[in-house]
């Protein structure tokens, strides 16, 4: 249970779902971890509960999408462990479930704003701080919907399908400071983001689970620990050889 140790890690979102289990894994994994968030009462409960098993967690409140924030949090990190050498850019939102003519300006602009503009800021205002680590790694949560489409909401399948690009481009960028960059793509992984999701479509909420099941050939949606999994691997020296890759953690989805 070292793969991580030595290194600290920033987990954007981290208080639930995917980056929580992120947190934790890496933390299980020997990683000291900067949780950051806006729900800051679950996170800082969260970050106690993880203390109080002897994992080294810290709570940092940032919204991703305000630079002045996220440029906080890299130097709260770096002062309060030391060092940063993986960031995951993980905290994102969904919603504006409506055809392209009917969406409104505010809600394209405010799911770009956490999920692309996020993923830019916090990419900035680490880079620094892994440079100065003499290089690291970022790993960025695209989704399923960054590789393929589906007929529900415009701005968060534009903005996942950015955040792959992003990666690839940055992995370019700043592989000779020995920093690595790739993206996890999740097929649906059943978190409050994807509950929520399955309430706003109305009717019958386990109607919406089976069926939201059967859309993979293993014939389940994930679970946060699944993915986390693979951004362990991808934060580990085991892919040291690993850069501008698009990890699929879909159970089949995209086959
Ligand atoms: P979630 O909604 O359950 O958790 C997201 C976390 O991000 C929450 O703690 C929330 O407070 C935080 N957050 C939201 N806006 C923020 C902001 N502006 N600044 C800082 N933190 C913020 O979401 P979930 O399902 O855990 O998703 C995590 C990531 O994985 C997201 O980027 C999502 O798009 C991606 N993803 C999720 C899939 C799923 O099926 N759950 C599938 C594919 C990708």
């Amino acid at each position: 249970m070292d793969r991580l140790a030595g290194k600290v890690a920033v987990v954007t979102g981290g208080a639930r779902g995917i980056g929580l289990a992120c947190v934790r894994r890496m933390a299980e994994e020997g990683a000291r971890v900067a949780m950051a968030d806006v729900h800051d009462a679950d996170g800082r409960d969260r970050a106690a509960e993880l203390r109080a098993q002897g994992l080294d967690v810290r709570y940092f409140h940032c919204d991703v999408a305000a630079e002045a924030e996220v440029a906080a949090l890299m130097d709260g990190a770096a002062e309060a462990f030391g060092r940063i050498d993986v960031l995951v850019n993980n905290a994102g939102i969904a919603g504006a479930n409506k055809p392209t003519h009917e969406l409104t300006e505010a809600e394209w602009d405010r799911v770009q704003a956490v999920n692309v503009k996020g993923v830019f800021f916090c990419t900035k205002h680490a880079i620094p701080h892994l440079r100065d680590a003499g290089g690291g790694c970022i790993v960025n949560l695209s989704s399923i919907y960054g590789l393929v489409g589906a007929a529900d909401s415009p701005p968060y399948h534009a903005s996942k399908g950015a955040v792959r690009l992003m990666s690839k481009t940055d992995a370019m960028l700043y592989a000779a400071d020995r920093i690595r960059v790739n993206s996890v793509h999740p097929g649906f992984v059943w978190t409050p983001m994807v509950e929520q999701h399955l309430r706003g479509m109305g009717g019958d909420l386990e109607q919406h689970r089976r069926e939201t099941d059967a859309l993979h050939p293993l014939g389940h949606m994930g679970e946060p620990d699944d993915i986390a999994w693979g951004v362990v691997y991808l934060a580990s020296d085991e892919a040291r050889f690993v850069t501008g890759a698009e990890l699929v953690i879909d159970g089949g989805y995209t086959c």
